[in-house]
């Protein structure tokens, strides 16, 4: 992640979103088995699952597409649950730890799994909050409102910065949005890392996590072919803003 801290840095200064302070943040639990039970992604008998669509694959229409609903869940992400449970399966030592706990702590991992984890525990993290970052016909909430007037300036400029760097990411990747010092920030990753990895060095710094984009191919391709910029904006008519004031909360 320190070549996408660095991005976040510089695309921050670009587009004003001002300098990273430090500070304490309690917004992540503790207990990162808490974080696992919210998504439904704790390990079952040593063994990650995954777990149903929590609504119909044509539930998001026509924003995002049934077709790509069904292919992105039932074989992208049942991939990356298939591969790390290889993963782990090398390493019994691994097995019955919270995904929280291997993403937090990715460089300590033996380093024959390491790359695994990452790439495919990532992708069964990221793909479960995503799921349930969507849905239509929800409201931008109080909460985020403020945070938002008071981290960009106003929701329409967060809306436009986030639009930004999604769009920007080279290659496959996820724009995110995240609470850590007391404040909002947008951060993007590669492949399928996520701001959690190796966040557990400093404890005290530990992003919360509030909404994530995915932006591979795979997750927009069938509907707007090769115009990441048309899903990118369209992405805001099914963000779920009942469950971001609920993780503001
Ligand atoms: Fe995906």
């Amino acid at each position: 992640m320190k070549t996408n801290r660095k991005e976040f840095i510089k695309a921050s200064t670009l587009l004003g979103l001002g300098t990273l302070t430090l500070g304490i943040d309690k917004a992540f639990s503790a207990d990162p088995k808490a974080n696992s039970a919210a998504l439904d992604i704790l390990p079952v008998s040593g063994k990650f699952e995954l777990a149903p669509l929590p609504y119909a694959f044509n539930a998001l229409e026509p924003f995002i597409d049934a077709q790509t609903m069904e292919i992105h869940h039932g074989k992208h992400h049942q991939a990356y649950v298939n591969k790390l449970n290889e993963a782990l399966a090398m390493e019994p030592s691994l097995q019955g730890k919270s995904l929280e706990d291997l993403l937090l702590n990715l460089s300590s991992l033996p380093e024959n799994v390491r790359s695994m984890v990452r790439n495919h525990g990532g992708g069964h993290w990221n793909h479960s909050f995503f799921w349930k970052s969507l849905k239509i016909g929800t409201q931008v909430g109080p909460k985020f409102t403020e945070m938002a007037n008071k981290s960009f300036g106003s929701v329409a400029q967060f809306k436009a910065n986030f639009e930004k760097l999604a769009t920007g990411i080279f290659g496959s990747g996820w724009a995110w949005l995240v609470l850590q010092d007391g404040q909002l920030k947008i951060m993007t990753s590669a492949n399928q890392d996520n701001p959690l990895m190796d966040a557990g060095k400093d404890k005290n710094r530990v992003p919360k996590i509030i909404l994530g984009l995915d932006v591979w191919e795979h997750a927009y391709y069938l509907k707007h072919k090769n115009k990441r910029a048309d899903y990118v904006s369209s992405f805001w008519n099914v963000v779920n803003w009942d469950e971001i004031e609920a993780l503001l909360k």
